[in-house]
């Protein structure tokens, strides 16, 4: 296990132009400067592609880690309008985010597609934040749990155990809706995932929570056992609510 212990990371989703992404992270490392984080708290942007290039320019020099939304599963040849991952590793990616519900629902994507995904992030080092979560409906039938576990079963089959591995459990219907799942509800799927990868012999994972993440419900989230970090879409666009987020308390406070 490495030492982070809780995960902060942006997805940008198709928001934020070059220069909106600058200005942003000249933003966000001013409000870094001001109020540093524990050396424990891991932060990761996911930009558009169009925008990788800057993000990896204002990153230079600073903790912040960052790397694309999706990635295709070859690294390069005739797939026009795929994305490289080979090209965002020389870009400085170290994480690429993929399976996002919209991916999966708009785009089509499959388990199988997802799992190639995960075998060349791997190949190359690598670290994939997997997505996985339910539909309302799926909820509604009491297929929480089988649905992510087909999810992890199949993306995940022979690949390696013992490199890093992020997934966020993001539920469809908590996705941009204001709605955010009870305690209890992440509770019981994340503790459900950490012990699936466990009997898979997973030896460095992290589970983070993704849904309606906000600067006044994160410190409730956060103290969540297994909940190690969050993936966060409309609350990350703004420097200050950001940060608001990656500073949130989970200790108990010392008397
Ligand atoms: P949201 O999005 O925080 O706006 O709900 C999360 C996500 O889609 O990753």
């Amino acid at each position: 296990m490495n030492a982070t212990e809780k995960i902060f990371a942006a997805n940008w989703k198709l928001n934020k132009d070059p220069e909106e992404a600058r200005s942003f992270l000249k933003s966000f490392r001013n409000l870094l400067a001001q109020q540093p984080l524990e050396s424990n708290r891991e932060v990761i942007i996911f930009p558009t592609a169009m925008s990788l290039a800057t993000v990896s320019e204002e990153c230079k020099n600073t903790k912040i880690h960052f790397g694309p939304q999706n990635v295709y599963y070859e690294k390069s040849g005739a797939f026009t309008g795929e994305n490289s991952a080979t090209m965002a590793q020389k870009l400085g990616s170290t994480f690429c985010l993929i399976g996002h519900s919209e991916r999966r629902q708009i785009f089509h994507e499959s388990d199988a597609i997802l799992h190639r995904k995960v075998e060349l992030l791997q190949s190359l080092k690598m670290t994939p934040v997997l997505c996985i979560g339910e539909t309302q409906k799926q909820r509604d039938e009491k297929k929480t749990l089988l649905v992510c576990f087909q999810q992890l079963d199949e993306a995940l089959v022979d690949v390696d155990h013992t490199q890093r591995l992020i997934i966020a459990y993001e539920p469809v219907w908590a996705i941009g809706t204001g709605l955010v799942a009870t305690l209890d509800q992440v509770a019981e799927v994340h503790s459900a995932i950490h012990d699936k990868l466990s009997s898979r012999n997973f030896k460095n994972f992290q589970i983070l929570y993704g849904g309606s993440v906000k600067p006044d419900n994160a410190s409730d989230l956060l103290k969540v056992p297994h909940v190690d970090g969050f993936l966060i879409g409309g609350a990350s666009l703004e420097p200050d609510s950001f940060m608001k987020i990656c500073q949130a308390e989970y200790k108990p406070a010392r008397h």
